[in-house]
């Protein structure tokens, strides 16, 4: 956590590429993910809508905007599973994208 006068930056881990980035006190974990600036990073309807940012986040604290049992079941959500776009962290978080997400997240980097 990085902590300044204006504002609480918490460091977000993407697990299946080793980077990181800071990510505003109340701001969703999609908005520093698209900030990093890579290809492959998609930029969706940041309404939970879309399902494309779907990540498990393995370590951290968090809470959850609504999220639609389209793309996250019940089941998954109680396991850690989310919406980048509708997660906002409430301490540093690790996670991982998966699925369609998992593939643009990882192209870039050749892991795939
Ligand atoms: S960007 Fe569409 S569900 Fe997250």
């Amino acid at each position: 956590m990085v902590e300044t006068k204006k504002n609480v930056r918490y460091i977000i881990n993407i697990e299946n590429t080793g980077e990181t980035y800071e990510s505003a006190d109340g701001e969703h974990l999609l908005v520093g993910m698209v900030k990093l600036g890579r290809k492959g990073i998609p930029s969706g309807c940041h309404g939970g809508g879309c399902g494309v940012c779907k990540i498990k986040v393995k370590n951290g604290k968090y809470r959850k905007l609504t999220l639609s049992r389209e793309h996250v079941s019940k089941e998954e959500e109680s396991q850690g599973f989310s919406l980048a776009c509708r997660t906002i962290p409430e301490s540093d978080i690790r996670l991982s994208a998966v699925g369609q997400f998992k593939k643009v997240v990882t192209k870039s980097y050749g892991f795939v």
